[in-house]
């Protein structure tokens, strides 16, 4: 199975890739997720925009399954749900054509909630049943997989052949507690100023009250402290971040996997809020025949 993972980041599909499948080729604009991509992968790597490939180019990787990660900022309230106006969808508009005329043996998009229903969705929809593909839709959310986090998905998946019925595996419960880091870093405290004025909106979370379980990472996290992700409470009134291995184990990557050290924390949360949840990423592959 060759897959051409489109707008990579980090390499959330990489990391939910069986051993067995081949990487063709791992593409996304921003060099320095790619610095961590190949920090982790030994897959090929290309910083370009996507609508600079042509037709020709995307055929000639032979892939038989695209992986599509495109930005969901113009699907959100925070992006004003700016849909095919805003210039971040110009990328996967342009890969309409290609589709129709290559007809990939099985394609998945990923994205948040917001993108269903959009003109963007729509256009896809179209392309995808007049090119003849069977099309299932999925929300995914790891909350519901036994893991406490939330980070619910939209996945398009997409296939010229019949695709196998999704099976998405329930995890062993496991404590909010088993996901901390043994020695946490003093950086990640929050200035008590910064609780006083933001209180009332910060998203805590306790180790000691089981039912917890932290929102979605985004990749304001670390910049704004009003929905983009949870605050671990560590005493009366304090108040941590999550570290980005935190937040790794709570997408469930390889234990194998590391941020490159040196990498700023600002830079570590922004690519980790565009990243994926695994077992999420592993659920619809489930759907693929041979991966
Ligand atoms: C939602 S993130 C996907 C992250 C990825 N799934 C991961 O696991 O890290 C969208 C990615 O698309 C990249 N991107 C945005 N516009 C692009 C473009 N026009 N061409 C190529 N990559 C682009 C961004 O740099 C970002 O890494």
């Amino acid at each position: 199975m060759r897959v051409l993972e489109l707008f990579c980041g980090i390499g959330g599909c990489a990391a939910a890739l069986p051993e067995s499948a081949e990487v063709a080729a791992a593409i996304d604009i921003n060099r320095g997720a790619l610095a961590v991509y190949s920090s982790n992968f030994d897959h090929p790597v290309e910083v370009r925009t996507i609508e600079s490939m042509e037709t020709p180019e995307l055929r000639k990787y032979q892939a038989d399954l695209w992986w599509m990660s495109p930005p969901c900022q113009p699907f959100t309230r925070r992006g004003r749900y700016r849909d095919d106006r805003d210039p971040r969808t110009r990328a996967i508009l342009a890969l309409l054509d290609p589709i129709k005329r290559i007809k990939p043996p099985y394609i998945i998009v990923e994205n948040v909630a917001g993108f269903s229903g959009s003109r963007t969705h729509d256009l896809l929809r179209k392309t995808l049943d007049r090119a003849g593909y069977e099309v299932e839709e999925h929300y995914l959310n790891p909350a519901e997989m036994n893991i406490p986090n939330y980070r619910e998905r939209l996945f398009l998946v997409a296939g010229r052949e019949k695709l196998n019925p999704l099976k998405v595996k329930r995890r062993k419960a496991k404590s909010l507690a088993s996901y901390l880091d043994p020695d946490p870093d003093a950086r990640l405290m929050v200035e008590p100023e910064e609780i006083e004025k933001y209180h009332r909106a910060i998203d805590i979370v306790d180790v000691n009250d089981p039912t917890d379980i932290t929102a979605c990472f985004t990749s304001a996290y670390g910049r704004s402290l009003v929905r983009s992700g949870s605050y671990l409470k560590v005493g009366d009134n304090e108040l941590r971040r999550f570290s980005p291995t935190e937040i790794l184990r709570f997408y469930h990557f390889p234990k194998s996997y590391v941020i490159p050290r040196g990498l700023p924390l600002g830079s570590s949360w922004r690519l980790l809020g565009d990243s994926l949840s695994v077992p999420s990423v592993q659920a619809v592959f489930s759907q693929i025949p041979g991966l």
